[in-house]
């Protein structure tokens, strides 16, 4: 059985569980699910795969750290992605995890059928290895000795290993790719791909010693040994749908129509994935397609910068539609987009509460006040409305065509360009005053725009699912067809709430008043500057930094007073990562009597600001050098 024309198959990356999801994250799974639900209006057949990477270093890093087993520490953490795409009304059809036993076993497959073609050999081998992109680097592909990704120095591992015979598929790839331009999408990700291809493409390194790391899947042939992470993650695009296991599924949905994945999982995907499919024998998917990064200010997101945007903070504040328009709106194919609020807020007002919302609950209420809720007769369209009737007609040809090509942010611009075309027309014709004299030619402008913003809903249902239904259930909609003249007339329309509410931006918050005179202290509270100058305050840089093992608020840092190295105890565990503080400036208090804190030694105190379950450090509001007197 081969794949029928109307099979789409579309998947996401799997998400590390080392991490809760992200606007990132949210980003390429919405988009998989806009591309998704266009498909399946169009009668096709859709799988849409999504899921978790849930073994390597880094979950096991991970799992160490929250004191939990791996498996643990995967079953907590997954949730957290189920329940972000169920908020954010994804349609996925199957939610992979790698520690699936269906998965584990088509990978051991896959792996002893490559070990016995010869695919796999063994050899001792040396590398920087960055546990951040779980992958190796060659000395020449680091930039000053750190990672491209991470921007810290891989770690050097040499160790007997079993390695992929990648480097004898480096002229077929070349081919390939150059034969089929779609494969690799947008031009310049794939140009990348093959300016990489120009160097000396290595084989690829499979596994990981059980000595160094545990987490993972067994070799079928050295149960010494796991299989490296991403060798286990990629076959999901193919053990999810069957491999090895379901002959007619597999053949239904593969090849995949698209893989969708970042900007920074390109060489995984882009060179070791068809290599390993070649080697296997299994079909190329038709594209893989790189977007752009989400940055926050010009700045990628990190725990360290505290900078992460959540998707759910905001559909918690905005609701999820907008919030689904705003990140395809605003990213261009293959670009980086910027996130702030306030472009949120800005977008918001302007196309949905502004452009769409607005010429929605216009058309409404006319139609509600003057023709009894029904919707009423175009009986003599002009010029006006066969143009606009043309342009709804190119509208739906254009945008087809861009949801074809992947340029959603494109066709929302188009469809946003149409919609203020009518509300113009509405302007120029100003049904609310025609209405008076002449009722027959405003319920031809009235059927016009009401039937142009239902090709309009019918367009943007992909996107805003749940916003579009609300529509439709107040305008008679039934009709999905796309040709002009499917609204009924005289067809009822029900009561229409306001779909898009103008967002307030915030208003700055007022600055207390000055007061002349500070509060007064109890005069009992009072101490004099000699009884204050007593604490010596120094500043001090976090050196390192671990949680105190069977505590939750503790943590144990090594700190840099300027004039020695010690170490303090914090109760800071429940605000603050390790990661977070290791390389921060803090203030501490040098010359309290040591303490002993749950058996450690603890040689000071640092500074924090404390409200309710409000944690801040205090630290200075630019760099200063380690040792500095704070009073
Ligand atoms: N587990 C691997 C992927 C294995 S796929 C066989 C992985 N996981 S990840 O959790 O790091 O997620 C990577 C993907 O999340 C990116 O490729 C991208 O799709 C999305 N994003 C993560 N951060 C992003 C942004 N800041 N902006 C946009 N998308 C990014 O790599």
């Amino acid at each position: 059985m081969t794949k029928a024309k109307s099979a789409f198959y579309i998947t996401t990356p799997i998400y590390y569980v080392n991490d809760k999801p992200h606007i990132g994250h949210a980003y390429t799974t919405i988009l998989a699910d806009v591309l998704s639900r266009f498909h399946r209006a169009q009668g096709a057949d859709v799988f849409f795969l999504t899921g978790v990477d849930e073994h390597g270093q880094k979950v096991q890093q991970a799992a160490e750290k929250s004191g939990i087993l791996p498996q643990e520490h995967c079953d907590r953490m997954m949730v957290h992605f189920k329940n972000a795409w169920e908020k954010l009304e994804i349609t996925n059809d199957f939610f992979i995890r790698t520690t699936d036993d269906f998965h584990i076993k088509a990978v051991q497959d896959v792996l002893q059928y490559l070990w016995d073609k010869g695919e796999i050999y063994e050899h001792e081998y040396g590398g920087h290895y960055c546990v951040g992109c779980e992958r190796f680097y060659t000395s020449k592909e680091l930039i000053d000795g750190k990672c491209p990704q991470h921007q810290k120095a891989p770690e050097y591992i040499k160790e007997k290993n079993y390695f992929f015979k990648m480097s004898q598929y480096q002229g077929w790839l070349i081919d390939y790719i150059n034969e089929n331009p779609g494969f690799i999408q947008p031009e310049s990700r794939r140009n990348e791909v093959l300016g990489f291809l120009k160097g000396t493409l290595e084989d690829l390194c499979i596994s990981r010693p059980k000595s160094r790391l545990s987490w993972g899947i067994e070799l079928p042939f050295d149960k010494n040994y796991v299989t490296y992470v991403w060798f286990d993650a990629l076959l999901n695009y193919v053990t999810a749908i069957g491999y090895k296991q379901d002959d007619p599924k597999f053949n239904r949905w593969w090849p995949a129509n698209y893989h969708l994945i970042g900007k920074d999982i390109v060489t995984t995907h882009c060179v070791y994935w068809p290599t390993m499919l070649k080697a296997a024998g299994i079909p190329m998917p038709e594209t893989i397609f790189a977007h752009g990064w989400w940055m926050v200010a010009e700045t990628k997101m990190s725990k360290s910068l505290q900078n992460i945007v959540k998707p759910l903070d905001l559909v918690d504040k905005y609701g999820v539609d907008p919030v689904r328009y705003f990140l395809i709106r605003d990213m261009v194919l293959g670009q980086d987009a910027n996130f702030s609020e306030a472009m949120f807020i800005k977008r918001y007002n302007s196309d949905l509460a502004n452009d769409f919302g607005n010429l929605a609950s216009r058309i409404a209420t006319l139609i509600n006040k003057n023709y009894k809720s029904t919707i009423p007769k175009s009986s003599n369209p002009g010029t006006e409305e066969s143009e606009i009737r043309k342009n709804a007609e190119q509208l739906s040809i254009d945008v087809y065509r861009l949801f074809n090509e992947l340029k959603l942010n494109e066709a929302i611009e188009t469809i946003l360009t149409f919609i203020r075309s009518i509300n113009r027309y509405m302007e120029i014709k100003a049904p609310w005053k025609l209405i008076k004299i002449d009722k027959i030619q405003t319920g031809t402008i009235l059927y016009t725009a009401a039937e142009g913003l239902r090709i309009v809903a019918k367009l943007l249902q992909p996107i805003m699912p749940g916003k579009i239904d609300q529509l439709c259930k107040a305008f008679p909609f039934d009709s999905n067809d796309l040709d002009w003249g499917k609204l009924e007339s005289g067809a009822k329309l029900e009561e229409l709430p306001p779909l898009f509410p103008r967002i307030q931006a915030e208003k700055p918050k007022p600055v207390p008043k000055m007061q002349n005179t500070p509060t007064k202290e109890n005069d009992a509270n009072l101490i004099t500057i000699d009884e204050f100058l007593k604490a010596k305050l120094v500043t001090a840089k976090v050196l390192a930094a671990e949680p105190v093992p069977d505590t939750k608020k503790l943590l144990k840092l090594q700190i840099d007073t300027g004039l020695d190295t010690r170490q303090i105890v914090a109760g800071i565990a429940e605000h603050y990562t390790p990661e977070q503080l290791i390389g921060k400036t803090i203030v501490v208090v040098t010359n309290l009597q040591p303490a002993t804190i749950r058996g450690i030694a603890s040689n000071g105190m640092l500074l924090a600001a404390k409200k309710d379950k409000q944690l801040q450090l205090i630290t200075t509001a630019d760099p200063i050098e380690p040792g500095a007197s704070v009073g």
